[in-house]
């Protein structure tokens, strides 16, 4: 069964079209990304299928339930990291946490636990006490991930996960993906690392001026075929870069 599906969505502000037209499909229990250049859509689409965005045009489908319909039950059943979004100035991690629980219905316990375990695996335990806004980028950026999984949902949106992540705690974060994959759950991210997308996505989608160009497993690329070269060839701007020396 598809976790999401889209069909032919249309988003436009004023005139700029931001999705023209997008219809992809994303199995049950994928780990998948979305690549693309700056304002190519990404992020207009998980807004949509995260019932934050209502399109123009055309229909979406999330867990079985429409996000424009019932936007208010897509975003119990999911997880969202929304784009480079801080926790709240004015509550401590620990708090915030808190304050997810109510909103998600969770038992104190339960969160405690959770909490716990995900500060110790994004190497953020010290700061839990700590106000949100005398935290650095990236450990605000731990917490909003904390945030997103609190609840542990069956499907995620996290749009540029990555983003300010120091290698340690990226490879921690990427392990952990994989596994809530293999535990059947589905991942869909939004990335600007092209390496990252293709060591972890089980299939990647190219996004150029809000349409899906193309989608590829990174497994079954050609020998000496890099996902940078697919995504070169399929923005069109391959002219004089050059073939890196390593194939992927
Ligand atoms: N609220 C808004 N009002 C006007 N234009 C917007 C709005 N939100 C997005 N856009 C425009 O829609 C287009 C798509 O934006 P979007 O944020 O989806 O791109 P993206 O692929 O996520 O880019 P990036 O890689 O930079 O995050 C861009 O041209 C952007 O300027
Ligand atoms: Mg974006």
């Amino acid at each position: 069964m598809n976790a999401i599906e889209t069909e032919d969505l249309r988003k436009s502000y004023g005139d700029l079209t931001a999705l023209a037209g997008l219809t992809l499909a994303v199995s049950e229990g994928e780990l998948f990304g979305l690549l693309g250049p700056n304002g190519a859509g990404k992020s207009t689409t998980i807004r949509i299928l995260t019932g934050q965005l209502r399109p123009d045009s055309g229909s979406a489908s999330v867990l079985g339930v429409d996000p424009v319909a019932e936007p208010v039950e897509v975003r119990e059943r999911i997880g969202i990291l929304p784009e480079q979004e801080s926790p709240p100035s004015f509550m401590t991690p620990r708090e915030y946490f808190d304050f997810v629980a109510t909103v998600r219905d969770l038992d104190e316990s339960v969160v405690a636990k959770r909490v716990k375990t995900w500060a110790e695996r994004l190497s953020y335990r010290e700061k839990l006490d700590t106000l949100n806004t005398d935290l650095s980028r990236g450990q605000q950026q731990k917490v909003m991930i904390t945030g997103a999984f609190l609840h542990e949902p069956d499907l995620v949106f996290i749009d540029e996960p990555l983003v300010n992540l120091d290698p340690i705690v990226q490879e921690s974060l990427k392990r952990f993906l994989e596994s809530y994959r293999d535990d059947g759950n589905t991942v869909f991210l939004s990335t600007h690392d092209i390496d990252v997308a293709a060591e972890l996505c089980d299939r990647v989608g190219i996004v150029s001026e809000g349409d899906l160009v193309t989608t590829r497993r990174p497994a079954d690329l050609a020998e000496g075929e890099r996902l940078l070269d697919v995504f070169l060839r399929e923005v069109g701007h391959d002219e004089g870069v050059a073939a890196g020396e390593s194939g992927r």
